[in-house]
């Protein structure tokens, strides 16, 4: 029964928020929390700013997005600095429609439904309370009952600015109820909710043909005429369209591109002026974030039509792009198998990353720089660090395009893929080449490839294979070797102390005898030799290496087997050369004797243990790297 425990908790909790009294009382908690009466824009930066900021690298990490939307950094940090702090600060963004352009599936709606989310509970915070007239079916704001010619009054008193008129509901409930008393109006503390529809709302476009206006802004109430006496009566209107029932929040504003204008006039008089028209009244006061989204190609057409023209300069356009960085999209993918029905299906190490490798490829431009090719463009801007570029490439990379990630292969076709290997193998265990061919398979399928972006593709495919047997063949040889970092480091620290030797011009001390050796040729050579360092570049490279020490103890560093990447890939290659025929033949035995069946078991038990694979997976590693190391 604990589940009940926790509903009656809940309950009990929501209670506590509760609050209702005279906007009399209402007053005096503005004077002593000034933020209750902040802007709808307001509101969603506060939200926003509220869960966190860190700022790295020049880079400002939103805490509010970073737990579902990954690698789009630098648009959310233009779409909360350039929109939502601008509008919270009243500037002239507020009155544009914020619309989210990008390609199919980049995590435009997952952003618009963060919000909508994430408001419904700020709402319930201290920080985040709503407080509106009560009984009011658009929640309108209680500082609206302020006459509008003491609103300078106001301000010199508390300091709010009152944006927008008394509904002409809400004036007339003050005349009939109220006797015209504003301080005895009720007002009610409130909490979104899109099932509620309070202060959160969604429009779609239906059929232009049948879709009413009274979808975005209520319609009269027939059955209540004859009650009321007439149309004008706004007793007698029901204010119960999308716009109505968001005001004070937001609304999403699905497929805005392909709705009929005379929807988006009326949005853009609410954006621009604050207020729309509904029914035969006055102009209505609301305030609220309108959010659309669209793919590149409807913009286009939109822009591209004469007749569209006035409404360019009152829409405000941020860029979703795709992820386009391979760590990034891995954990993308992780997001939506756990959200899936295939949470518990084994993925071997490295599938999800082989299929991200090939998603990022197509979704990147062809540097304009000759000497960097594709992948390794795609390494960088995964952070990776590569012999002879330094950070400010990576900068110059992202400069030479304005409109990178906006095409390429989305994130759901991959889990798509993935979802039809799994079935398609009748053990719940898949490995990266199993979701390599479940991608290449698809593309015939894949309804907006062209042929010739399919060739570019197919070219990706063999590229992430590549770097896939790469990466298999590593994690087999490292399997081989017995506590493989501990070996890596002594043969290092071995190199390092012979390096520093030779540099000094000192002896080396023999650690057992104290006798003095010269330092060991023949060793440093042999690991030098795996990353192809000449004869007559050794001592630069020494030399390198002792500087870089030097420079992490200076900055109180520890330099370790991690610290220098073509240190670390020549130690890898010098264990692995040490191993390679053991590897070979063992892995690729068709027959294995006592003591190869023992060693494969144990590195089975290694795959297993300490990188990630099942039983399944890791047998199908070593029979494929088995194979590749055969060729
Ligand atoms: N950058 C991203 N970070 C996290 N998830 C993403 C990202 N891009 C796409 N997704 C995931 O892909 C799926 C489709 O995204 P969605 O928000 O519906 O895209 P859109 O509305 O742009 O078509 C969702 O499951 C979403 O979580
Ligand atoms: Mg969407």
């Amino acid at each position: 029964m604990e589940i009940i425990n926790k509903i009656r908790q809940f309950r009990e909790d929501e209670r506590q928020l509760e609050w209702r009294g005279t906007f009399k009382e209402y007053l005096e908690l503005v004077k002593e929390y000034p933020h209750i009466a902040q802007t709808s824009h307001s509101r969603v930066y506060n939200m926003i700013k509220d869960a966190g900021i860190t700022e790295r690298d020049n880079q400002k990490m939103y805490h509010f997005f970073g737990h579902d939307i990954f690698g789009l950094e630098d648009s959310i940090e233009k779409l909360v600095e350039e929109y939502f702090h601008s509008a919270a600060r009243r500037l002239d963004v507020k009155k544009r429609i914020l619309l989210l352009m990008g390609p199919v599936s980049g995590g435009k709606s997952t952003i618009v439904t963060m919000l909508k989310r994430g408001l419904e509970q700020y709402s319930k915070t201290d920080a985040g309370a709503v407080y509106a007239i009560e009984g009011c079916p658009m929640h309108e704001d209680p500082l609206h009952l302020i006459p509008p010619h003491l609103r300078d009054d106001f301000y010199e008193e508390y300091g709010i600015k009152i944006e927008g008129h008394l509904s002409p509901l809400n004036l007339m409930r003050l005349e009939k109820e109220y006797d015209g008393n504003i301080e005895d109006v009720m007002v009610e503390r409130i909490f979104f909710s899109e099932d509620r529809r309070v202060g959160i709302g969604t429009f779609s476009p239906s059929d232009p043909k049948s879709q009413d206006i009274a979808d975005l802004t209520g319609s009269i109430d027939f059955s209540t005429i004859a009650e009321y006496g007439s149309e004008s009566d706004p007793r007698a209107y029901r204010f119960d369209g999308e716009l109505n029932k968001a005001n004070r929040g937001m609304m999403e504003f699905q497929e805005m591109l392909k709705c009929d204008e005379k929807f988006l006039w009326h949005l853009l008089s609410l954006s621009e002026e604050g207020n729309f028209k509904a029914g035969r009244f006055a102009l209505i006061s609301a305030d609220e974030l309108i959010v659309a989204h669209t793919n590149e190609a409807e913009y286009q057409s939109f822009i591209s039509n004469k007749k569209n023209e006035a409404l360019h300069s009152r829409i405000i356009v941020m860029n979703v792009p795709y992820n386009v960085k391979v760590s990034e999209e891995e954990r993308i993918y992780e997001k939506m198998i756990q959200d899936s029905d295939m949470a518990s299906v084994h993925i071997a190490p490295h599938a999800l990353k082989t299929a991200a490798i090939f998603s990022i490829l197509t979704r990147l431009k062809e540097p304009k720089n000759q000497s960097i090719d594709l992948v390794k463009k795609m390494r960088l801007y995964d952070g990776e660090e590569i012999e002879g570029f330094k950070e400010q490439d990576v900068e110059e990379l992202k400069k030479e395009y304005q409109d990178e990630g906006m095409d390429g292969i989305d994130p759901r076709y991959v889990i798509n893929r993935i979802s039809s290997a799994i079935i398609r193998k009748d053990v719940a265990s898949i490995n990266a080449l199993d979701v390599l061919r479940s991608l290449k398979e698809g593309l015939d399928q894949h309804p907006s490839i062209s042929n010739e972006d399919k060739e570019r593709y197919m070219d990706f495919i063999s590229a992430a294979r590549k770097q896939y047997d790469e990466a298999a063949k590593k994690e087999v040889q490292k399997a081989f070797v017995y506590s493989y970092e501990e070996s890596a480091k002594t043969l290092m620290d071995n190199y390092l102390d012979n390096v520093e030797a030779y540099c000094n011009k000192n002896k080396l001390k023999d650690p057992l005898t104290g006798e003095e050796m010269s330092p060991d040729e023949k060793l440093m050579r042999s690991i030098e030799e795996q990353i192809g360092i000449s004869e007559n570049a050794k001592r630069a490279f020494r030399e390198e290496i002792l500087i870089r020490i030097s420079a992490y103890a200076r900055k109180g560093k520890r330099f370790d087997y991690n610290s220098h990447e073509r240190l670390r890939e020549a130690i890898q290659q010098k264990l692995f050369a040490d191993l390679k025929d053991v590897v070979k033949i063992t892995t690729s035995t068709k027959t294995p004797d006592e003591s190869q069946l023992k060693k494969i078991n144990e590195v089975i038990a290694r795959l297993i243990d300490e990188h990630g694979y099942n039983s399944v997976s890791a047998n199908e590693l070593l029979r494929y790297v088995g194979s590749l190391l055969n060729r």
